[in-house]
Protein backbone atom coordinates (compact mmCIF):
# COMPACT_ATOMS: atom_id res chain seq x y z
CA UNK A 1 0.00 0.00 0.00
CA UNK A 2 0.99 3.61 -0.86
CA UNK A 3 1.57 5.52 2.37
CA UNK A 4 0.60 9.40 1.48
CA UNK A 5 3.30 11.60 2.86
CA UNK A 6 2.49 15.31 3.43
CA UNK A 7 4.80 18.12 4.05
CA UNK A 8 4.39 20.96 6.27
CA UNK A 9 6.61 24.25 6.28
CA UNK A 10 7.33 25.98 9.81
CA UNK A 11 5.41 29.17 10.14
CA UNK A 12 7.94 30.83 11.53
CA UNK A 13 12.00 31.73 10.86
CA UNK A 14 12.90 29.69 14.06
CA UNK A 15 12.03 26.44 11.77
CA UNK A 16 10.16 25.49 14.99
CA UNK A 17 6.85 23.03 14.59
CA UNK A 18 4.49 24.29 16.46
CA UNK A 19 1.79 21.43 17.40
CA UNK A 20 -1.40 20.94 19.34
CA UNK A 21 -2.48 17.89 19.93
CA UNK A 22 -6.36 17.23 21.30
CA UNK A 23 -7.63 14.04 22.15
CA UNK A 24 -10.90 12.24 23.39
CA UNK A 25 -13.68 14.34 22.25
CA UNK A 26 -16.37 11.75 22.27
CA UNK A 27 -18.16 13.76 20.44
CA UNK A 28 -22.01 11.99 19.38
CA UNK A 29 -24.24 13.05 16.32
CA UNK A 30 -26.22 15.05 18.58
CA UNK A 31 -24.50 18.23 19.44
CA UNK A 32 -27.03 18.43 22.92
CA UNK A 33 -26.21 14.54 23.89
CA UNK A 34 -23.92 14.67 27.56
CA UNK A 35 -21.36 12.29 28.16
CA UNK A 36 -21.03 11.38 32.05
CA UNK A 37 -22.42 15.29 33.07
CA UNK A 38 -20.08 17.18 30.41
CA UNK A 39 -21.59 18.15 27.06
CA UNK A 40 -18.22 17.04 24.66
CA UNK A 41 -19.74 19.26 21.98
CA UNK A 42 -19.25 22.52 23.99
CA UNK A 43 -15.83 21.32 25.88
CA UNK A 44 -14.31 20.60 22.89
CA UNK A 45 -15.80 24.17 21.28
CA UNK A 46 -14.48 25.37 24.56
CA UNK A 47 -10.72 24.32 23.94
CA UNK A 48 -11.01 25.30 20.41
CA UNK A 49 -11.33 28.55 22.01
CA UNK A 50 -8.47 28.50 23.66
CA UNK A 51 -6.33 27.19 20.49
CA UNK A 52 -7.48 30.41 18.72
CA UNK A 53 -5.01 32.13 21.39
CA UNK A 54 -2.45 30.41 21.05
CA UNK A 55 0.18 31.88 18.80
CA UNK A 56 1.84 30.64 15.49
CA UNK A 57 0.35 26.97 15.56
CA UNK A 58 1.52 24.88 12.48
CA UNK A 59 -0.89 21.80 13.50
CA UNK A 60 -3.38 19.97 14.70
CA UNK A 61 -3.41 16.51 15.61
CA UNK A 62 -6.14 14.15 17.39
CA UNK A 63 -5.09 11.63 19.06
CA UNK A 64 -8.56 9.42 19.15
CA UNK A 65 -11.54 8.35 20.35
CA UNK A 66 -13.33 11.57 18.19
CA UNK A 67 -17.02 9.38 17.79
CA UNK A 68 -18.74 7.93 20.72
CA UNK A 69 -21.62 6.97 19.51
CA UNK A 70 -20.18 5.32 15.93
CA UNK A 71 -21.91 7.80 14.21
CA UNK A 72 -20.82 9.26 10.55
CA UNK A 73 -22.49 12.83 11.97
CA UNK A 74 -19.78 12.98 15.25
CA UNK A 75 -16.96 13.17 12.38
CA UNK A 76 -18.34 15.86 10.79
CA UNK A 77 -18.68 17.73 13.72
CA UNK A 78 -15.50 17.63 14.86
CA UNK A 79 -14.36 18.18 11.72
CA UNK A 80 -16.53 21.60 11.91
CA UNK A 81 -15.58 22.58 15.79
CA UNK A 82 -11.59 22.50 14.04
CA UNK A 83 -12.09 23.79 11.17
CA UNK A 84 -12.19 27.86 11.77
CA UNK A 85 -8.52 27.40 13.36
CA UNK A 86 -7.41 26.71 9.41
CA UNK A 87 -4.75 24.61 10.57
CA UNK A 88 -3.67 21.37 9.17
CA UNK A 89 -4.87 19.18 10.60
CA UNK A 90 -4.59 15.38 11.52
CA UNK A 91 -6.49 12.10 13.35
CA UNK A 92 -5.55 8.50 14.33
CA UNK A 93 -8.39 6.04 15.27
CA UNK A 94 -9.37 5.11 19.18
CA UNK A 95 -10.86 1.94 20.84
CA UNK A 96 -14.22 4.27 20.57
CA UNK A 97 -13.73 5.04 16.88
CA UNK A 98 -14.84 3.05 14.11
CA UNK A 99 -11.37 3.10 11.74
CA UNK A 100 -13.73 2.76 8.14
CA UNK A 101 -16.28 4.79 9.10
CA UNK A 102 -13.77 7.51 10.10
CA UNK A 103 -11.67 7.16 7.15
CA UNK A 104 -15.07 7.55 4.69
CA UNK A 105 -16.58 10.24 6.66
CA UNK A 106 -13.50 12.84 7.38
CA UNK A 107 -12.65 12.23 3.76
CA UNK A 108 -15.58 14.66 3.27
CA UNK A 109 -13.71 17.57 5.41
CA UNK A 110 -10.13 18.95 5.35
CA UNK A 111 -9.28 16.69 8.81
CA UNK A 112 -6.58 13.78 6.83
CA UNK A 113 -6.41 10.46 8.40
CA UNK A 114 -2.96 10.48 9.35
CA UNK A 115 -0.52 8.30 8.53
CA UNK A 116 3.27 9.95 8.15
CA UNK A 117 3.76 14.20 8.23
CA UNK A 118 6.92 15.84 7.21
CA UNK A 119 6.76 18.91 9.49
CA UNK A 120 9.79 21.10 9.37
CA UNK A 121 13.40 19.18 10.50
CA UNK A 122 10.59 16.06 12.03
CA UNK A 123 8.42 13.46 10.85
CA UNK A 124 5.38 12.80 12.48
CA UNK A 125 4.23 9.35 12.38
CA UNK A 126 0.81 8.05 13.23
CA UNK A 127 -0.13 4.54 14.41
CA UNK A 128 -3.27 2.35 14.44
CA UNK A 129 -2.99 0.62 17.86
CA UNK A 130 -7.45 0.01 18.29
CA UNK A 131 -8.46 -3.97 18.24
CA UNK A 132 -12.16 -4.43 16.92
CA UNK A 133 -14.16 -4.41 19.33
CA UNK A 134 -11.65 -4.22 22.76
CA UNK A 135 -10.95 -1.28 24.66
CA UNK A 136 -7.34 -2.01 25.42
CA UNK A 137 -4.69 -1.35 22.26
CA UNK A 138 -2.43 -3.19 20.36
CA UNK A 139 0.08 -2.74 17.36
CA UNK A 140 -0.54 -5.29 14.92
CA UNK A 141 2.59 -6.92 13.12
CA UNK A 142 2.26 -4.71 9.86
CA UNK A 143 2.32 -1.45 12.15
CA UNK A 144 5.35 -2.49 13.68
CA UNK A 145 7.25 -3.13 10.62
CA UNK A 146 6.27 -0.17 8.85
CA UNK A 147 7.58 1.49 11.93
CA UNK A 148 10.51 0.24 11.81
CA UNK A 149 10.96 0.51 8.35
CA UNK A 150 10.21 4.27 8.09
CA UNK A 151 12.79 4.47 10.76
CA UNK A 152 15.32 2.91 9.26
CA UNK A 153 15.24 4.93 6.06
CA UNK A 154 15.02 8.28 8.11
CA UNK A 155 17.77 8.15 10.86
CA UNK A 156 18.20 11.61 10.92
CA UNK A 157 14.98 12.57 11.11
CA UNK A 158 13.63 13.73 14.72
CA UNK A 159 10.69 11.78 15.25
CA UNK A 160 7.38 12.20 17.09
CA UNK A 161 5.04 9.02 17.17
CA UNK A 162 1.47 9.57 17.81
CA UNK A 163 -1.22 6.42 18.95
CA UNK A 164 -3.95 6.44 20.85
CA UNK A 165 -3.23 3.73 23.31
CA UNK A 166 -0.61 4.13 26.13
CA UNK A 167 2.33 2.16 26.11
CA UNK A 168 3.34 2.72 30.01
CA UNK A 169 1.27 1.89 32.94
CA UNK A 170 -0.63 4.75 34.21
CA UNK A 171 -0.69 3.33 37.96
CA UNK A 172 -4.95 3.25 36.96
CA UNK A 173 -5.12 -0.44 37.34
CA UNK A 174 -8.75 0.13 35.71
CA UNK A 175 -6.81 1.58 32.72
CA UNK A 176 -4.17 -0.18 32.59
CA UNK A 177 -6.02 -3.52 31.78
CA UNK A 178 -6.51 -1.09 28.69
CA UNK A 179 -3.58 -0.13 28.04
CA UNK A 180 -1.22 -0.95 24.79
CA UNK A 181 -0.59 -4.96 25.05
CA UNK A 182 2.42 -5.32 23.50
CA UNK A 183 4.06 -1.75 24.40
CA UNK A 184 7.17 -2.81 26.06
CA UNK A 185 7.74 -4.74 22.19
CA UNK A 186 6.79 -1.12 20.49
CA UNK A 187 8.96 1.15 23.35
CA UNK A 188 11.88 -1.54 22.98
CA UNK A 189 11.81 -1.06 18.87
CA UNK A 190 11.83 3.08 19.35
CA UNK A 191 14.41 2.75 21.93
CA UNK A 192 17.06 1.72 19.06
CA UNK A 193 16.47 4.49 17.12
CA UNK A 194 17.90 7.91 18.62
CA UNK A 195 15.83 10.05 16.18
CA UNK A 196 13.05 9.11 18.37
CA UNK A 197 12.44 12.13 20.45
CA UNK A 198 9.14 11.44 22.04
CA UNK A 199 5.80 9.39 21.96
CA UNK A 200 2.16 10.91 22.41
CA UNK A 201 -1.33 9.31 23.18
CA UNK A 202 -4.51 10.33 24.54
CA UNK A 203 -6.95 7.04 26.11
CA UNK A 204 -5.87 8.11 29.41
CA UNK A 205 -7.97 11.12 29.61
CA UNK A 206 -5.04 12.86 31.79
CA UNK A 207 -1.62 13.95 31.55
CA UNK A 208 1.62 12.12 31.79
CA UNK A 209 5.36 13.13 31.53
CA UNK A 210 7.73 10.89 31.86
CA UNK A 211 11.33 9.79 30.33
CA UNK A 212 12.10 5.96 28.92
CA UNK A 213 15.70 5.96 28.09
CA UNK A 214 16.18 9.18 25.66
CA UNK A 215 12.51 9.14 24.63
CA UNK A 216 9.61 11.23 26.26
CA UNK A 217 6.50 9.62 27.12
CA UNK A 218 3.63 12.29 27.04
CA UNK A 219 0.20 11.70 27.57
CA UNK A 220 -2.99 14.51 26.98
CA UNK A 221 -5.88 15.47 28.90
CA UNK A 222 -9.42 14.80 27.41
CA UNK A 223 -11.28 17.80 25.10
CA UNK A 224 -14.25 16.15 27.27
CA UNK A 225 -13.99 13.96 30.58
CA UNK A 226 -10.83 13.68 32.77
CA UNK A 227 -9.73 10.50 34.98
CA UNK A 228 -9.07 10.87 38.20
CA UNK A 229 -4.91 9.54 38.35
CA UNK A 230 -3.60 7.16 40.41
CA UNK A 231 -6.60 5.81 41.43
CA UNK A 232 -7.50 2.01 40.87
CA UNK A 233 -10.94 2.33 40.09
CA UNK A 234 -13.26 4.17 37.83
CA UNK A 235 -12.85 7.91 38.78
CA UNK A 236 -13.73 11.26 37.40
CA UNK A 237 -11.27 14.37 37.72
CA UNK A 238 -13.06 17.48 38.27
CA UNK A 239 -9.77 19.34 36.44
CA UNK A 240 -11.03 21.14 32.78
CA UNK A 241 -10.93 19.80 29.45
CA UNK A 242 -7.20 20.81 28.29
CA UNK A 243 -4.83 20.01 25.52
CA UNK A 244 -1.29 19.71 24.83
CA UNK A 245 1.37 22.20 23.07
CA UNK A 246 4.50 20.91 21.36
CA UNK A 247 7.15 23.11 20.03
CA UNK A 248 9.29 20.75 17.46
CA UNK A 249 12.70 22.54 17.04
CA UNK A 250 14.99 22.10 13.87
CA UNK A 251 17.80 20.26 15.94
CA UNK A 252 15.56 17.46 17.71
CA UNK A 253 14.90 19.39 20.86
CA UNK A 254 11.07 19.09 21.83
CA UNK A 255 9.42 21.53 24.22
CA UNK A 256 5.93 20.68 25.76
CA UNK A 257 3.45 22.25 28.08
CA UNK A 258 -0.43 21.27 28.67
CA UNK A 259 -2.91 23.99 28.85
CA UNK A 260 -6.30 23.22 30.34
CA UNK A 261 -10.09 25.54 29.71
CA UNK A 262 -10.00 28.37 32.37
CA UNK A 263 -12.26 27.85 35.21
CA UNK A 264 -14.91 24.96 36.34
CA UNK A 265 -17.59 25.06 34.18
CA UNK A 266 -17.35 21.66 33.05
CA UNK A 267 -17.67 19.58 35.95
CA UNK A 268 -18.70 15.29 35.57
CA UNK A 269 -21.59 13.27 37.10
CA UNK A 270 -20.29 12.68 40.62
CA UNK A 271 -22.28 9.22 40.78
CA UNK A 272 -20.62 8.23 37.16
CA UNK A 273 -19.07 4.70 37.73
CA UNK A 274 -17.92 3.49 34.40
CA UNK A 275 -18.76 4.58 30.38
FE1 LIG B 1 -11.33 8.16 25.44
Amino acid sequence: MTIRVDSIAPKHQDGVIRLAQISDPHLFANKHTGFLGINPWRSLSAVVDQLHQAEGLDMLLATGDISQDHSATAYLHFAEAVGPLGLPTYALPGNHDAPELMIRALSQTPVKYGRRVLAGNWQILMLDSTVLGLPAGHLALDELRWLHAVLESAPLCPTLVALHHHPKPTECAWLDQHGLDNGAEFLSLLCRYPQVKGVIWGHVHQSMDMMHEHIRLLAVPSTSIQFLPKNDGFALDRAQPGYRLLNLHPDGTLETQVKRVPGADFQPDPSATGY
